[in-house]
């Protein structure tokens, strides 16, 4: 049987509005506030070089798989998976992939909201000029002040699934492609106004070294799993997502260009991101390795200092939860696109449930900032960070593995070779061995090191 050209749930209009609403999943809380916090919290150089391999050499061969298995199904991953081993005579055992990858999206929908949720306050912040001249004292107490208000996180919460509800309710493709044309370009502008500013900080030179002087001893086991989880989950990969919206791409665009072009506008932004707070962080003597508070204690400190800051500030921060919004509405597109084709069920029912169910895991992310701060869970120093290395560093990793042997073993080698638009030759033979060998070895290799270890 021929695969479908269209997907029940619509068609991106174009290879551009693939282009974009990839690179919005992409682009997001994973780029701005998590990168730089990570990459603080295992010393910057090494970990940024192991980060930007790890995007290269399994991040980008991974998101080629998931968008042509997506693309050959055009279904939600759990229906396309089942489809295709049918098809293909495979063990039902694949479609697991597309289990575990909503049960992680789940768990990290949860989280997200939340520090999404704090961008929103921090948008009411900016525009109030509370933060105008703030020292770098201020900030950090408005910040833990903040935190220590979870009645105050809930709100932002609500209000940050409640936007998110409400325009996944109306589709993806209709709610997704205008808010990418302008928000994506906008992002870009800013950051590199921020970036021309933390060009002109006596901490420059001090960031730019931390972000890319390579010291070996710095190289550990768990710096390395720390980078492949945050390849994956900045790059939107092992949890169908991108699987999903493969599934909405026209038949003639190229897999190889755009996957490169969305790995690339990724990996600006998250460098870039490192490149703006880092020199902020040593001008005003703060902590690199302060962790999640990292991005909320940096940038507000910065355009309380710059000319015309509550303004940019405010842009800033809406721009931040934009991005945050495009990449929730991802995390929850293959739950949803499943639950709509299994029960036939109405998109804005579905969304709704969706977002109660995330909304109350939330609460556990929301509390371990305040009442449960102190209580670890499973080795990790808060429920907040457990579900966090439990989604980046096992969940994710685990199932790009299984997508790629997928895409590299289970499918036959026409229907890949006509999904990427390669007949066999070398191309092909490439192909196989960075997809098949290379990436799923590079997950398993940093895996057993780091459970060795
Ligand atoms: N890539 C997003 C970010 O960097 O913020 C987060 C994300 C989106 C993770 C979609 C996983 C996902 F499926």
């Amino acid at each position: 049987m021929a695969s479908a050209t269209e997907s029940r749930h619509g068609m991106w209009s174009s290879k551009w509005l693939f282009v974009l609403a990839a690179a919005g999943s992409a682009v997001g809380l994973g780029n701005i506030w998590k990168f730089p916090y990570i990459a603080g919290q295992n010393g910057g150089g090494a970990f940024v070089i192991l980060y930007l391999l790890c995007i290269a050499f399994i991040g980008v061969p991974i998101m080629m798989a998931e968008v042509l298995i997506g693309r050959e199904g055009r279904q939600s991953p759990i229906n396309t998976m089942r489809h295709l081993t049918k098809q293909h005579h495979r063990n039902p055992a694949w479609v697991l992939i597309g289990w575990s990858g909503v049960a992680a999206g789940f768990l990290i929908l949860s989280y997200y909201v939340v520090i999404a949720g704090w961008a929103l306050y921090y948008i009411l912040q900016m525009g109030s000029g509370a933060l105008h001249g703030a020292t770098a004292e201020d900030a950090g107490r408005m910040f833990s002040d903040f935190l220590d208000h979870p009645l105050e996180l809930i709100f932002w919460q609500t209000v940050f699934m409640a936007m998110t509800v409400y325009i996944v309710s109306r589709g993806v493709i209709s709610g997704l492609e205008t808010a990418v044309r302008w928000f994506m370009p906008l992002l870009f502008l800013l950051m590199f106004v921020l970036l021309g500013y933390a060009m002109t900080t006596e901490g420059w030179r001090q960031g730019v070294d931390f972000m890319f002087r390579f010291d070996l001893a710095k190289i550990t086991p768990d710096a390395v799993l720390a980078a492949m989880g945050q390849a994956f989950f900045t790059l939107s990969l092992g949890m169908g997502a991108i699987m999903a919206y493969g599934a909405y791409v026209p038949s003639n665009t190229s897999i190889f260009t755009t996957v490169s072009i969305i790995a690339v506008l990724d990996t600006v932004v998250a460098v870039a991101a490192g490149l703006v707070i880092f020199p902020i962080v040593f001008t005003n003597g703060l902590e690199p390795a302060q962790g999640p508070g990292l991005m909320f204690v940096t940038v507000p400190l910065a355009f309380g200092q710059m000319p015309l800051g509550a303004l940019f500030g405010t842009i800033f921060f809406i721009l931040v939860s934009f991005a945050a919004i495009t990449s929730a509405i991802s995390i929850s597109e293959p739950a949803l696109a499943y639950l709509v084709e299994e029960y036939n069920a109405k998109r804005s029912r579905v969304a709704i449930s969706l977002g109660v169910i995330s909304w109350v895991l939330g609460l556990g992310t929301v509390f371990s900032f305040n009442y449960w701060a102190d209580v670890g869970v499973g080795g990790q120093p808060t429920l907040f960070d457990f579900v966090s290395w439990t989604t980046d560093k096992v969940m994710l990793p685990l199932g790009g593995l299984f997508i790629a042997l997928f895409a590299a073993f289970a499918l036959p080698k026409t229907v890949v070779g006509a999904q990427l638009g390669i007949d066999g030759g070398l191309l092909g033979v490439i192909w196989k061995l960075v997809c098949g060998l290379v990436a799923p070895l590079a997950v398993l290799i940093v895996f057993i090191s780091a459970l060795v270890s």
